[in-house]
């Protein structure tokens, strides 16, 4: 695993300010998700979906939906929540690896790209290649441009916090975050950072045409979304 993915792998991460945080963040991202996604009957993998809390949004909102999550506690979360919902699976990215070529009309990886290495997006993007349809589309959100990225986040969090209820416990949940090892692992490991220009040529080198969209998915403006088309 990943120091990466073991650090989401805690239930409570400090990457949430408070329940409520947690609350508004999946629901705006399953809102946002759920506008892209291309006709009732589409086949949808969310890749890094994380806690995923309203994935029932948006498998309402298609014909079946893959959360595919590799941080085992936080898969056997989604498990649970979802048992009863016969749209949603929940996979390991193993699982979702040995799929067959076009089983998905959609495919959306938001907020995971700044945790990869080069070479890692490189491989997921030829997968997502590989399991999309001809015709099918992929979102890659949350894209992390490299100048500011951290004033950025954090003024967009004060804001989002502000707009629903959690400012203050949004500014204690920031100077939690800089006390935890969420900057430690920042410091060794370092986050990727794209550039609108790279993330489209890497897309273009993995078979994509790819545009960034008007809007990132979630509340961070100053992050990208681009959506891309198998050329
Ligand atoms: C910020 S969370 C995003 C969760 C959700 N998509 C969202 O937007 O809230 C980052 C996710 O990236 C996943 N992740 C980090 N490094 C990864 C890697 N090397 N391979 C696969 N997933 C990874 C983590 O498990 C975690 O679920």
């Amino acid at each position: 695993m990943s120091d990466w993915v073991s650090f989401y792998d805690f239930k409570h991460s400090v990457i949430y300010v408070n329940a409520r945080h947690r609350d508004v963040h999946y629901a705006r991202i399953a809102e946002d998700i759920r506008a892209h996604i291309p006709s009732p009957a589409a086949r949808v993998l969310d890749y890094g979906s994380g806690e995923a809390s309203y994935a029932d949004r948006i498998a309402a909102k298609c014909g079946s939906l893959v959360l595919a999550e590799a941080a085992p506690n936080v898969r056997a979360a989604l498990t649970q929540r979802f048992a009863d919902n016969a749209k949603i699976k929940v996979m390991t990215p193993e699982q979702v690896a040995a799929l067959a070529p076009g089983s998905f009309d959609f495919i959306v990886m938001h907020s995971v790209s700044q945790y990869l290495a080069v070479a890692e997006l490189e491989g997921l993007l030829a997968m997502f290649r590989h399991l999309l349809k001809p015709d099918g589309l992929l979102a890659i959100g949350d894209v992390v441009p490299a100048r500011f990225a951290s004033l950025f986040a954090a003024m967009a969090l004060l804001r989002f916090g502000a707009a629903n209820g959690f400012f203050g416990a949004a500014i204690l949940g920031l100077l939690r975050i800089v006390a935890s090892d969420y900057l430690r692992l920042r410091k060794a490991i370092g986050l990727s950072h794209y550039t609108a220009p790279a993330m489209i040529g890497k897309l273009a080198a993995a078979g994509f045409t790819a545009q960034r969209a008007e809007r990132n998915i979630g509340h961070n403006q100053a992050r990208m979304t681009f959506l891309a088309r198998v050329k």
